[in-house]
């Protein structure tokens, strides 16, 4: 098996990286994690990347002001200088410009803190309480030009409890995030995922009729 080149991109804790890691420690996980890239100096995630054993390195994207594309073009130079095949953004906070968005077509995924396609965009946790939702999750999908918007491959959800605050529900939100990432991950690596009309097709897992009923009765 050869195993697809991974980077992964990040601006903070890192939380979803490590998990990404620890799965592909599995010898059959059939993706390697070769990079960590963070555009923000000294992210929490650097570190624990290094004591991982994977190569970590920062491209700041500040010094680029407003001009994006030339930081990305930076992150580019990066990604092709180690030859990544997939890229995985993990609480990584630029947008993106369409042009480096096309360069990773098919190739680049996301996870997002709701259940898409509600709650694309900041305080998904905030707003779904507010709005009183009794089941929340999380979402990895390929990266498209719209934010949150793309092709959805995993998703995963949780019940959402009366006194629960954003807190609480953002931390049984990110557990489930941590399973489903590395997921994903291993779904798209190994080639089990095509995307159909904007749809993902999974060519080998079966559907289950498994179910989540909130509040239970
Ligand atoms: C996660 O909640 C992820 O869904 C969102 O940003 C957060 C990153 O957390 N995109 P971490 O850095 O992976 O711990």
């Amino acid at each position: 098996m050869t195993k697809r080149r991974v980077a992964i991109l990040i601006s903070g804790r890192g939380s979803n990286m490590a998990a990404l890691i620890q799965a592909a420690r599995a010898p059959n996980f059939p993706a390697e994690i070769v990079l960590v890239m963070s555009n923000i100096a000294g992210a929490g995630g650097l570190e624990s990347a290094r004591a991982a054993g994977i190569e970590a390195v920062t491209v700041e994207s500040k010094p680029f002001g407003k001009d994006r594309e030339a930081f990305e073009r930076a992150m580019q130079d990066e990604l092709l200088k180690r030859n990544i095949d997939l890229v995985c953004l993990a609480g990584f906070l630029r947008l993106l410009t369409p042009w480096f968005v096309q360069q990773w077509d098919g190739r680049m995924i996301n996870i997002h803190p709701a259940l898409l396609p509600s709650y694309r965009g900041l305080h998904t946790h905030e707003r779904a309480l507010a709005d009183g939702v009794k089941i929340h999750g999380a979402t990895v999908h390929f990266v498209i030009p719209d934010v949150d918007a793309g092709p959805i491959i995993v998703q995963g959800a949780v019940t959402v409890h009366d006194n629960d605050t954003p807190d609480s529900l953002g931390a049984r939100v990110l557990q489930i995030e941590h399973r489903i990432y590395p997921q994903a991950l291993r779904m798209v690596a190994s080639g089990q995922i095509s995307i159909d009309g904007g749809i993902c097709k999974n060519t080998v897992t079966t559907a289950t009729e498994k179910t989540l009923i909130s509040p239970a009765s």
